[in-house]
This record gives structure tokens, sequence and C-alpha cells, in this order.
């Protein structure tokens, strides 16, 4: 495999395909949307494909809902491209993937960034390979001037590893007198994860008809509503993404709170 990136498609209009997002009220649309992109293996391997094709056939999926939540209006999208669990598969599927995100990174950038996409990136650098960090550091340092989507690439990323290093990071403050374990909040959690400045999950979207979490966004999708397609990556465009967007604005949010309305 060519470490070189392949090389990168003509700059797009974020409407390229002439579809329309559905017209929500402003505040029916999730400020927040976090994505488990599964299924690539799968989608693969039914075709007679290796699993790295599937990974592959996933690249034009993400621009494409990327586009789709800018057109709908989200402000904040987290994808999961690499959990910390994900270290277990193969050393040959850990390493294209490892490859695989450094090169979309690199071939994706401009477009997003012409977008006026603002790219992040949230995880633990432990076991990371180097050049994926420098390429998201990179991405990220390009975009950061940038006002519109916020888009989180979650890559060696772990819910829980996430609260582990919150609570050493507090635990260190305590041991340094700068703060008093009793006035310890949910606020001084929230401010150590990876993103402090990103407001909670409003929908929580997993592809592939698996029903879990997968250890993604622990804290920050305590309240979210969780949408599960059974569409596999490869085959996910923005139009399952708003989809799902409309599912969520039909759901009654209630946040633990309750309404007396009985009806006749
Ligand atoms: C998601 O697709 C991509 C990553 C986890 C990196 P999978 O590779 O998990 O595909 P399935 O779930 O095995 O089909
Ligand atoms: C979650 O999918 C991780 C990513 C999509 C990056 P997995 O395919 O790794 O999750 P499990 O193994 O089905 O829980
Ligand atoms: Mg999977």
């Amino acid at each position: 495999m060519s470490r070189e990136p392949r090389h990168a498609e003509p700059l797009r209009p974020i409407d390229w395909t002439g579809e329309q997002p559905p017209e929500l009220r402003r505040e029916l649309v999730p400020q927040h949307v976090a994505i488990v992109m599964d299924g690539n293996g799968r989608w693969a391997n039914r075709q007679g494909l290796t699993r790295v094709e599937g990974h592959r056939a996933g690249e034009a999926s993400l621009l494409d809902v990327v586009a789709g939540a800018v057109q709908i209006g989200v402000q904040h999208l987290s994808v999961y491209a690499f959990s910390t669990e994900n270290w277990s598969r193969s050393p040959d599927e850990v390493r294209f993937l490892m490859g695989f995100n450094r090169e979309v990174l690199r071939r994706r950038r401009d477009q997003l960034d012409a977008w006026n996409v603002r790219i992040r990136w949230a995880g633990r650098r432990p076991r990371l390979w180097r050049s994926v960090i420098s390429e998201l550091e990179e991405a990220q340092a390009r975009t950061a001037g940038n006002t519109g989507l916020t888009l989180t690439m979650c890559v060696n990323y772990g819910g829980r590893i996430e609260l582990v290093d919150a609570v050493r990071a507090l635990a260190a403050d305590v041991t340094a007198g700068r703060i008093d374990p009793a006035r310890i909040t949910e606020r001084s959690i929230a401010k150590h994860l990876y993103e402090p400045d990103q407001p909670d999950v409003d929908l929580f979207v997993r592809s592939s008809g698996e029903q879990r979490t997968s250890n993604f966004m622990l804290w920050q999708s305590a309240y979210a509503e969780m949408v599960f397609l059974n569409t596999l990556w490869p085959d996910f465009r923005r139009r399952h993404l708003w989809d799902a967007i409309e599912d969520y604005a039909r759901r009654d949010r209630r946040f633990g709170g309750a309404v007396d309305a009985p009806s006749a």
C-alpha cells in the first residue's frame, strides 16, 4: 500500500448532490450529533471483499454526512473513527486504519476547510501513531479559525479512559491543594474532558444495526437521544443523518421532568 495519499478530488460545493435537508425549526435541530460509524467490515465481507475495503468505502460516507450536517445546521459533529478497543484487531487492520486515518485527513482537509469546518481531535496520545497525531494537529491548526461546523475526529478515543484522564487531572489538583475534594462537581469533571467546550450530545447515531455505545461519549451522552440505523456505514449518506434528525425532532426530551396532562 502506498503511503502517499491518492490525489485529492476537486473541491465540491456543500450541496453537490442536489439534495436539500428537511425544513425543521432551529430548536429541533440537534446542536451536537455523535456518530458511531460502524459496519465497514460486514459491508465489505458481504461483497466478497476484505474488511479494509469497507473502511476505504466509508470515506465517501463521512464526507457526505459532514456536508449534510452543515446543510441542516448541526454545530458539532463527533465521529468515532478508532476506539481504544480497536487495538485488539489484527495488526494488519490496525496498521491499515492508522495509515488510512492519516490519509483521509490529508486528502480531505482542504475540502473541509473550504466548507468552513473546524476540525478537532479527541483521543489519547499513547499508542497512537505519531504521524496520525501530526496530521490531526495540522488539520486542527489549519482550520482553527473556521466558524462553521466543529468536526471532532475521535481517534484512539474511549469514553472510560477519558473519564480516567479527567479523574487523574482532578486528583493532581487535589494533591497540589488547588481544589477541595468537597467542591468537585459535575462541572469540574466536564472541564477536564478532551473537548471541554463542547455541549452535551443531543443525538447519538449508530449505523449497522448494533445497539450499543461501545464506549463512545459516555459522559456527554447521558441524556442523548439514541437512533440506531440498520444501514452499514459505507452505504450511509446525508439523508440517513437527516432521517435520524427527523426522528430526533419528534422525540419528547424530558430530562427527568414530567408534565401532568390526563386526556379525558
Ligand atoms: C467501523 O466498522 C469502523 C471501525 C471500527 C474502525 P467495523 O470495522 O467495526 O465494521 P464491522 O462492524 O466489523 O462490520
Ligand atoms: C465502535 O465500533 C468503534 C468505531 C466505530 C470506531 P466497533 O465495531 O469497534 O464496536 P463493537 O466491537 O461492535 O462494540
Ligand atoms: Mg464494528
